[in-house]
């Protein structure tokens, strides 16, 4: 699983995110949106899920874009074009539910706007009316907003100190758009408590939506148990359940306690080995 191109999309602030094109035929031929791939960036690494941003069929591609956040996440930053990857598994998970909806918002965030391109396009293929709302903590930690802005019929972009676009939280400008119209759908990926506020605001408007859950992950085979998250008060594995859910179902309370689970030992190994 070679790697064959590198860009840093940003590096401000501490943040780091990174896109990888690797060659991979076998998956770029069947993924799908919102599927996902686990990888191991060493053969003594840990493995990770990384959304499919995007696929080349023809060239065999996949693109990966990942934000530099815990040890193995930096391991991978360290890799540069020319580099092998040691594992490369998928396309993973169901893919989201593509069809003709209506009138559809799509609610990014942070890092989880990656995973709302691949979406974006295929909904706006499938004859949908897309309107894009992304949010970042300012201008310069933003990303895909050209790809995105050229796939959406409405596009808005919220930063939290008003460096660009609107001042505010992704969930002000959905409301103000719930309140203008009637909308069939909205689908969002991002942090967790931004998922949470988007589900709670579309639950008042009873309007169907749908989170691509973060779940950590060990084997994403539905063996280990690692991903379980609770949908709808039953227990769904998120790598052969999901990744997609029911947003106004998912406790959001236990995924965010469930995701914090390894962080003091995630804080301590990236101590042991600093960024470089
Ligand atoms: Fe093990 Fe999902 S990652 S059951």
């Amino acid at each position: 699983m070679k790697i064959l191109n590198k860009q840093i999309i940003n590096d401000v602030a501490g943040v780091k995110i990174t896109q990888l094109d690797i060659l991979a035929p076998d998956i770029a031929a069947k993924a799908a949106p919102g599927q996902f791939i686990m990888l191991m960036a060493s053969e003594n690494g840990e493995r990770i899920p990384l959304t499919l941003v995007d696929t080349d069929k023809l060239k065999g591609t996949v693109s990966l874009i990942f934000q530099e956040a815990g040890f193995t996440t930096r391991s991978l930053g360290r890799l540069n074009s020319g580099d092998v990857l040691y594992s490369l598994v998928g396309p993973l998970g169901h893919p989201t539910e593509i069809k003709k909806y209506g009138k559809i918002i799509l609610v990014g965030g942070g890092v989880g706007i990656a995973e709302i391109l691949p979406v974006a396009r295929a909904l706006k293929k499938a004859g949908n009316q897309v309107t894009t709302i992304l949010g970042s903590r300012n201008k310069e930690l933003l990303i895909l907003e050209e790809e995105l802005k050229s796939t959406s019929d409405q596009f808005y972009v919220m930063t939290d100190d008003g460096s660009y676009g609107r001042k505010g939280f992704t969930t002000d400008m959905l409301k103000e758009l719930l309140d203008k119209d009637k909308y069939d759908l909205v689908y969002s990926v991002g942090p967790i408590p931004m998922m949470k506020k988007v589900a709670e605001t579309t639950r008042a408007y009873n309007i169907k939506t749908l989170v691509s859950l973060n779940a950590l992950m060990v084997d994403a085979t539905g063996m280990c148990g690692c991903c379980r998250v609770t949908v709808g008060k039953e227990v769904k594995f998120s790598c052969i359940d999901g990744p997609d859910f029911d947003g106004h179902g998912v406790d959001w309370d236990e995924l965010q306690k469930r995701n914090k689970v390894y962080s003091v030992q995630e804080k301590h190994i990236c101590n042991l080995f600093p960024a470089s």
